[in-house]
């Protein structure tokens, strides 16, 4: 974890920071999250997880505490005082700090901010993509609202340790009517039998990815636009291909569900081209080369 982190305009030793017991983000998870991931010392996608960030905000009524400018700026900052080049920079704002009421405080407080980094392992990444990554199942228990990238995430957890104790690297959520929501941090894909590229269409019961969008681009671009359709996990394990995405995942090859083997059980054509052209976008939006 970064030595240097930002609370409330400051840069200051983790050790000597701290927030409220009464911040409402502690008491009532009233707050939101962006992890961006900055490769080669710069962001990657910042604008499409800014505009999220903006619409998470938006969606709770909490002002933006700064521009987007500042947020770069800061953003900068913490890269620069913690030396760092490959890492992720989680920024968190919630609504503050008031006496504890359910409701939105009559006079809002001033929204508390605070940023940590966290250095990035390409390394380890390279090799999930190489291997690929087993995911289990286990039942969508969040609520409904989850496009709105809420701190709330008990339902993830649960799940992400689900998986853990499964040893697995993800649980796919699966909602009532037994179709996979999405990873407890990533999005969920497959290439069907029929060779269509599937994820689920963007409602309020996912988080709009936005690996998933830039995805979605670059698979257009290969003449191989994704069809918005959900699957279940049947559907997953005797599909061709799986895999993941995300910030910190990119595109990961599933290569088990629930024990069943993905196609032969190594990362299929369509995957390991989509991780190549990923990579590609990468390179040009941060300069990174592998
Ligand atoms: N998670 N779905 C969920 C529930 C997520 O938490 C995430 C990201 C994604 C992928 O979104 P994106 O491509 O914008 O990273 C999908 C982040 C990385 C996290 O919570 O650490």
């Amino acid at each position: 974890m970064s030595r240097i982190v930002y609370v409330n305009g400051q840069f200051l030793p983790r050790a000597h920071a701290s927030v409220s017991i009464e911040d409402r983000g502690y008491q009532f998870s009233d707050g939101v999250y962006e992890v961006c991931l900055f490769l080669n010392g710069k962001p990657l996608d910042f604008h499409l997880h800014m505009d999220r960030l903006d619409r998470s905000l938006a969606a709770l009524s909490i002002n933006p505490p700064m521009g987007r400018g500042a947020f770069k700026v800061v953003m900068d900052q913490m890269m620069r005082r913690n030396r760092l080049r490959d890492a992720t920079i989680y920024l968190q704002i919630t609504r503050g700090v008031t006496r504890r009421d359910h409701a939105f405080p009559a006079f809002p407080p001033a929204p508390a901010i605070v940023m940590a980094a966290q250095r990035f392992n390409v390394a380890a990444l390279r090799e999930k993509q190489k291997t690929g990554v087993a995911v289990i199942s286990t039942p969508d228990l969040r609520w409904k609202r989850c496009d709105i990238k809420t701190v709330s995430l008990l339902g993830n957890v649960l799940a992400k340790q689900a998986a853990r104790e499964a040893g697995a690297l993800e649980g796919w959520m699966v909602d009532a009517q037994g179709f996979v929501t999405e990873g407890s941090s990533s999005t969920a894909w497959i290439v069907d039998q029929q060779g269509r590229l599937r994820t689920r269409r963007l409602a309020k019961d996912i988080l709009p990815g936005i690996t998933r969008h830039v995805m979605g681009d670059i698979a257009a671009n290969a003449q191989i636009a994704p069809v918005e359709e959900p699957f279940t996990i049947a559907e997953a394990q005797s599909a061709k291909e799986a895999f993941i995405a995300s910030t910190t995942s990119s595109v990961t090859p599933v290569t088990q569900i629930d024990g069943v083997p993905v196609g032969d059980g190594t990362p299929g054509p369509v995957t390991r081209d989509l991780i190549d052209r990923h990579w590609r976008h990468v390179l040009r939006e941060t300069g990174y080369r592998l």
